[in-house]
């Protein structure tokens, strides 16, 4: 018999049953579904619809069952559909009369949405912390490279002198608003929906704003029909984590370049890497790669779920069920990328400091340097485009870096260049010259890194 079975002559087909239930999914609402019922049975017993005794019974029972499942102990039953009904199920089975009456003012509907928040919120703040210590670490390695000259890349064409430390931080301000995205989506979602019920509320007196408090909800939704139809905050939740993997997808893009023969730049540790079944020499990223691979699925949940809710009448709908899998391959996804992710660059990345260096006196990174040294002499910055440019020919048909030119050769193009410039055309002169706010230049880096420090 269903609990919803009354005005049902026949059984639900096997087949309906199995296509209907969300319990294979939604069981791991458990414990939250668990944590609901606790606070909406203190509020029924205050306003007067449990005994004292019937309260303790099934605030006891409750308590016990999380740990009987998380013992498991617990088989799930699929005809029971979801978490909701079959948690009640079990509850009737131990106390019979007395569980009928947790439903009391409350649906499936507000039920789940309550269970749903609550479980998001837990995530979140997972999430958040995975963030928080990627942050530090990153500002971590990146204080021990404040010099640490690395080629910086437009186009992935050699651009200009920065350091690793800077290419670093960079990282660290991306994961710092994707932190900051999720704090502004839990004080957004921090409005409890129970009592909403189906979606018109309840005739009964209760008391939805002891049901929050007790929940740690600063208030109570606004509006019932609202209430029960809001994903919003799971979109929202879903769209941070899809922005997180587009970070560590860029970030694992760029070790996996990094660590190719033709850069060098880092290393993986052994244990961090895998290799070939044919080729004996390969030692392969797979780790970044999967990150980056894993992207794909994170995206494609936020768009599935966006479709779904896309054309949905007012109130709930079933097919907003298709919430969960969804937001559980988001979540999940998102939070096993960033902890695999600081493991691997905490324990797993060896930096190649020298080989960064050299390949930053590749590619002409100083010729906007150059530049900027004729505009101290008052020639304006097009001509002095132009001239370097000239330079930089000249250099490349002689096969050398700019500062490989002698004396006489930067005065056959510009004669008001003297022997300072070679002081000019030093990387890590031009690093710390970079000293503007945001800058490469050492200084200006720490100042970064210290500004992170007092936050996080
Ligand atoms: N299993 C359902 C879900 O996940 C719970 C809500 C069902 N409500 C209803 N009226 N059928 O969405």
């Amino acid at each position: 018999m269903k609990l919803w079975g009354g005005r049902f002559a026949q059984a639900t087909h096997k087949e309906v049953d199995a296509f209907n239930a969300s319990l294979p999914f939604d069981y791991r609402l458990y414990a939250v579904d668990i944590e609901g019922s606790l606070a909406h049975s203190k509020m029924l017993h205050k306003q007067g619809f449990f005994t004292d005794e019937e309260l303790a019974a099934v605030q006891k029972e409750l308590k016990e069952l999380l740990v009987r499942i998380e013992a498991g102990e617990i088989e799930w039953q699929i005809e029971y559909e979801d978490i909701h009904m079959q948690v009640e199920a079990l509850l009737t089975e131990k106390l019979g009369p007395t569980a009928k009456k947790i439903h009391t003012a409350r649906s499936r509907n507000d039920q789940v949405a309550l269970d749903f928040k609550l479980y998001a919120r837990n995530q979140a703040t997972l999430t958040k912390k995975a963030l928080d210590s990627l942050i530090l670490l990153l500002t971590e390695v990146a204080s021990q490279h404040l010099e640490t000259i690395l080629p910086g890349f437009t186009h992935l064409q050699h651009a200009q002198p920065i350091t690793l430390a800077h290419h670093l931080m960079a990282y660290v301000e991306m994961f710092s608003r994707d932190s900051d995205r999720i704090q502004s989506t839990l004080d957004r979602m921090n409005l409890s929906p129970l009592g909403a019920g189906a979606l018109a509320t309840t005739t009964l007196n209760i008391d939805p704003l002891y049901t929050a408090k007790e929940l740690n909800f600063a208030g109570v939704m606004r509006n019932s029909l609202d209430a029960v139809s809001d994903r919003d905050y799971v979109l929202e939740l879903m769209s941070h984590n899809a922005l997180i993997m587009m970070h560590l997808s860029r970030f694992s893009e760029e070790l996996i370049i990094w660590n190719s023969a033709e850069y060098g730049y880092i290393r993986f540790q052994d244990a961090f890497a895998t290799g070939s079944s044919m080729m004996p020499q390969k030692k392969n990223p797979d780790l970044p790669e999967l990150i980056r691979g894993k992207t794909g699925r994170v995206y494609g949940s936020l768009v599935s779920l966006l479709t779904t809710m896309k054309a949905l009448p007012l109130a709930y709908n079933k097919d907003m069920q298709e919430d969960k899998e969804a937001y559980f391959n988001s979540s999940d996804t998102a939070l096993q990328c960033l902890s695999i992710f600081t493991f691997l660059f905490a324990e797993g990345v060896i930096f190649n400091e020298a080989k960064m260096a050299a390949s930053a006196k590749k590619g002409y990174l100083n010729a906007t340097d150059l530049a900027d040294y004729l505009v101290e002499k008052k020639v304006p910055f097009r001509d002095a485009h132009h001239i370097v440019g000239e330079l930089v020919a000249l250099a490349i048909q002689k096969g050398v870096a700019l500062e490989a030119l002698s004396l006489l050769d930067f005065q056959s193009i510009h004669p008001e260049i003297e022997s300072n410039v070679y002081e000019f055309l030093n990387l890590d002169a031009c690093v710390k010259r970079r000293n503007q706010p945001g800058g490469p230049a050492p200084n200006r880096v720490l100042d970064h890194i210290n500004f992170i420090k007092k936050q996080y």
